[in-house]
Formats: structure tokens, sequence, C-alpha cells
């Protein structure tokens, strides 16, 4: 095995079975995390199969969460420490815990049966992370605030019907409900549309991905090779799925881009502050875990053509290692037109056709899926997307009359306008180990001797020195981009050469910089952060944002203003899908999507896709 692929399964239940042993804690204590402890950089040049496990541990016993690190050679506990006033993220199996001990409680069974909701085997309830928003009673306890659906008819939306306004309170350390909020009754959605059943379509016809001589990608343990790229693929519980050691091959010569690449952190803020609704913020990373949630894909519906799958081991709460199979799929995809040039003289036509590796994961985390996909193209580029779709987070409302935060999505149910946030840490390593960091903007000169005709563009090229000059925001006014460059490396043009971060969709949070939120997400008021690496810097929002006061992760970090100047650089994006939900997201939103991309800007001396060949004339007009 290679230091940096996931743990397997014998390897989780070793890392169990030591805490056990050496950890000190009670019996009751559960696994937050079991996964690999990444080796750090120095010591992966010369040791490429050294394999530690991190662990994080919850003991309801004393309310406790305690870290450290397994050495699986040695079998040896390392750096085993209380966090103190960390809370732990929500494992699925007390999320699923807090809900029934919620739904059995005699007060939240009086609240639905005044809603006329008697049949207690049609409710669900889920433990949400609670926030922090400063109230002394939840302070150091384990909270869970919980929301409330009914089951529609039909037995397959569990989403269906919100029990709006109702939402008991859990103590997840000790399993009992503390109370239940009740803001008032609200009349329950009418029965609406099942999900399944309908008439489907007849003109369909089949449409087959068939690739007879197979694909183009060769993969070794984790170790992926396809039209000049290597990378390793990886795994975390909570991160999901990550990329390591991202390189182009070059004129023979393998060339690093990314050290690391992941979905870091992601938080949708709700902008309903009625009733119990301030509370919905889900760190679906920070707060519960995208890896531990990610689904089994199915090959002809997940995923088409030629598939290859990376299965994954997640645990339990008590450490018991859990398969995923299919967690992360990798298939090659027709992409339209790579190049084409057509001689206008003598009709000389050159053609070559894109095709792009796609690596992907898709996480259910309760009503809502998010797809995370990476795309590499043979011109260089990297590629990284969200799908989101699922089921929209319905509040009932009174019929006719949503409110002035949300939209009518079907009747009787609004769905508040959110935002979700995600935060992408890529861990650069253009052409080597330092990288500089500059900002591109752009603006239109005035006129002048020089500029007679008024259609100068200025271009500036801003280098952002240190970590407070490296937090910076989108500027359409600019058409502003970011660089990331190696002054050591430089192209056949003497210039360093680089990878540039062109952003897609975005938006700025709209939500007051005060607001508890705010301040546990810093990181989502900027688009860009850039910092000097740190081997315990993985999360913007830091490692334990569950019920966490806030500052922690990026602001607190970027304080230092440490040097960005041929160092070793992280950059952080921030991406944030704005999302106002349509009676068209209702009763199951078809995939919007967001992403960003890395171009090479300089990286090579001209288009490294020159040598892809053309279309075969069998498949050509
Ligand atoms: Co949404």
């Amino acid at each position: 095995m290679h230091a940096l692929d996931p743990l397997n399964d014998i390897e989780i239940a070793q890392a169990a079975n030591c805490l056990h042993e050496q950890g000190g804690l009670s019996n009751t204590a559960w696994f937050e995390t079991i996964a690999l402890q990444e080796p750090l950089k120095e010591e992966l040049k010369t040791n490429t199969s050294r394999r530690e496990a991190f662990v994080c541990c919850y003991d309801p016993a004393s309310g406790q969460t305690w870290d450290g690190v397994v050495e699986l050679a040695t079998n040896k506990l390392k750096n085993w420490r209380h966090a103190v006033g960390m809370q732990a993220r929500i494992g699925i199996d007390e999320f699923i815990m807090g809900g029934d001990v919620a739904k059995a409680d005699p007060r939240f069974i009086a609240a639905c049966a005044l809603r006329g909701v008697t049949d207690m085997s049609k409710v669900l309830v889920e433990s949400w992370a609670a926030g922090n928003f400063g109230y002394k009673q939840e302070e150091g306890e384990r909270i869970a605030y919980c929301h409330c659906w009914v089951q529609n008819e039909s037995g397959d939306n569990p989403y269906e019907r919100n029990l709006a306004n109702l939402h008991p309170v859990v103590d997840l350390r000790r399993m009992k409900v503390i109370r239940v909020d009740d803001f008032g009754v609200v009349p329950l959605p009418p029965e609406g549309t099942p999900i399944k059943g309908k008439n489907t379509r007849k003109d369909l016809k089949p449409l087959e991905i068939t690739q007879p001589e197979g694909a183009s990608f060769t993969v070794e343990g984790k170790l992926v090779k396809w039209q000049n790229w290597e990378f390793r693929v990886g795994f975390h519980v909570r991160d999901g799925l990550i990329l390591h050691e991202i390189g182009y091959r070059d004129k023979g010569k393998l060339r690093p881009i990314m050290y690391r690449a992941s979905m870091a952190e992601m938080v949708v803020p709700y902008g309903d502050p009625r009733g119990g609704n301030y509370r919905r913020n889900a760190f679906d990373t920070g707060e519960y875990g995208i890896g531990q949630l990610l689904d089994s894909l199915a090959l002809g519906c997940d995923c088409v053509g030629d598939i290859f799958y990376f299965d994954a081991w997640r645990h339990d709460w008590h450490g018991k290692p859990q398969h995923i199979k299919n967690a992360i799929c990798m298939h090659e995809e027709d992409f339209g037109t790579l190049w084409k040039f057509t001689n206008t003289y003598d009709y000389d036509v050159t053609v070559k056709r894109s095709r792009r590796l796609v690596v992907s994961s898709v996480a259910t985390i309760g009503n809502y899926v998010y797809g995370f996909f990476w795309y590499f193209y043979q011109d260089g580029t990297i590629g990284t997307e969200v799908k989101a779709t699922g089921i929209p987070f319905g509040t009932a409302h009174p019929l006719g009359k949503p409110s002035q935060y949300g939209g009518a999505i079907a009747h009787g149910v609004e769905a508040s306008v959110h935002q979700h946030v995600f935060s992408y840490r890529f861990d650069m390593a253009v052409d080597g180990p330092r990288n500089s960091v500059s900002e591109m903007n752009f603006a239109a000169e005035p006129m002048s001797e020089t500029n007679p005709h008024g259609n100068a563009i200025a271009i500036s090229e801003t280098p952002l020195r240190s970590e407070l000059e490296a937090q910076r925001n989108m500027d359409l006014n600019a058409a502003r981009y970011w660089k990331v460059k190696n002054t050591e490396s430089l192209n056949a043009y003497g210039e360093p050469v680089s990878y540039k971060l062109v952003p897609g969709i975005n938006a700025v949070p709209l939500l007051h910089p005060d607001a508890p939120v705010a301040k546990r997400a810093g990181f989502m008021f900027k688009h860009f952060w850039a910092t000097a690496f740190a081997a315990d810097e993985l999360y913007p929002a830091g490692q334990y944002p569950n019920q966490h006061a806030g500052g922690d992760g990026l602001p607190r970090w970027t304080k230092a203003d440490r040097s960005l100047e041929q160092k070793d650089v992280v950059v952080w994006y921030t991406l944030n899908y704005h999302h106002m939900s349509r009676p068209e997201d209702w009763p199951v939103q078809p995939c919007v999507y967001a992403g960003f991309h890395w171009m090479p800007s300089g990286f090579f001396d001209e288009n490294p896709a020159m040598d892809v060949p053309s279309p075969t004339p069998k498949h050509c007009c």
C-alpha cells in the first residue's frame, strides 16, 4: 500500500482496537473518525509506505472529544489529546438515534397530534447540528436541533410534508429531549406528487456508449494514468474524494501541478429567520462528513460507459469497518470539439475531439444529494463541478401565503432562499514545491495621446505577497482571475510557468457578517484565499466546526500574514451557489451545476493537445 492510499478495513479495525486498549475512554465512547493520517510531504519523498490512522472519539461519559494518531506498524497511540471545548462531528448512527429519541418523546407526540398527525411511524425527525447562537444552556453541551416531516401517502418521499414550526431539541450526550420548540401550528401541506410510478415517456431510443478496446486509462493501486495526466485517488470519511499528486507528463517529464485537491468544507445557510428556521445551516463536511455518506454507484444508472470504480471503507460509530462498494467512479467522456481549424483558402479541415476523464462521487445527506465531479482535459485544464439534486427543504406555509423569505414550490410548501457555499482546497505545486500568487485585472484605459481611439485595455498583474493580501473577491468589472506560478521555472518565452484559477458561477454571502453562522464560516466572505502550507490546516472552518463559536480556520490562520513568495502555497476557492428554489425543483430537483476551472497559463509552450489524433474517418463525415 502507498502512504496516500485510504485506510482499508483491517487498518480501521486495528486503529479502533488500539484506541480501546490505549485511549483510556469509557466503554460508551464512539468513533467520529478513523481515517488516513497523511504523511508529511518531506517524509513521503523518502518513505512511501508509512501507514498511520487519525482517530477522533467522542465520549458521552465525560462529554469530551479526543483525537490522536495510531502508528499502525507499532500499534502505538501518539499525540492523544483532549480537544478542549470541541464537539466531534455528528455520526450517522448518532443522527438516527437522536431522531428516534425525539420521536418517542411525549411532548413531541402531543405536538404532532395538535397538527393532526397521530401515526408516528410516518414521522421523520432529523437531528441536525444546532450551531452556536450563544445560548448559555447549550454551552459545552452536545445539542441537536431537529427538523421534522411526515411521509407522503405513496411512501416514496419522507420529506414531502414539513412539520413546520416544530423542533425537538435533543441532548445527544445523554440522548434525551431537553425541550420541544413549538412556534405555532401551521397546516400540514396536502399530499402532493409521488416520486415514483408516474407514466414514463415512451419516445426515448437506446443510447449506448461503447469503448470496444476498453478505456484509455491505467490504474495501479490508486495511481491513475491517462493522456499525460497522473494522480492518486484518495478518500476520507470527512472530505470524501481527495486527489493527490496531480501532474502532467510533458516532453517525457512528469510535471507536478497540485499536491492535493479536495472539497474541504461546505455550508448551506438558509435565509428564513422565522421560528426555528434560523438554525438551518448545514456544514455537511465539518458537521456530518461527506465521505461517510457516499452512495454506492450503479453501473448503467449513475455512470454509463466503460467505468472503473474505486471502493472505499468507512466505519460505524463502534469503529467497525463498512464497505462502500463503487464509492468513486472514473470514466472517459466525449466532450465535443477540442480544437478545429478550417483553411478558408483550400477548405482543408483539421478537427480534434475532446475527451475528458471524470472522477466523481455522490453523497446523500438527508434530503439533499451532491455529486462531486473532477474533470481532466487533454489540454491541461482541470475542472471541478458540483451537481446538486435531491429534495429541497420545503417549509409548510398556510395555503396561498408563502413568506417573504421563500417562494411557493408546491401547494402549501415554500422553499426558503438559501446558498450552497463550498470551499475547495488546493495544495499547489506548479512545477515544484515553491510557488507565488498573483491577481490579474483588466481595465479600459482613458483616452490619451497613446490611446486616441479609446480601445486600449490595460493589463495589470498584482503580486499577492502575503496571506492578508491574498483574500480576494471576484470582480466582473476587471475580468479578474488569479495565478499560481513558479518563478524558478520559466517557459520558452522567459515567463514563470503558471496555472490560473478561472471562476464560474458564484455569489457573495447574503447574511450579516456578525451572524453566528457567518462567524463560523468566515471563509465564505472571500472567493479566493491563499495560505502558506501547514500540515494541520485542512479545513477552512477549523477542525471542529460543530457548535463552534466561530473565528476558526482561514480567518484565524491568516492573521499570521505569512509570506506567499516562493513558498509552499495553498489556494482556497469559495464557490457560492445562490439558490432560490423553483416549482420545477419539486418533488425532486433536477441537477443544478456549479463549478470552476484551473487552466494552464504559460505552463506549456504551446497547446499541449496538438498531438491528439483526429477522429477515425468511419465516425467522421
Ligand atoms: Co439548494
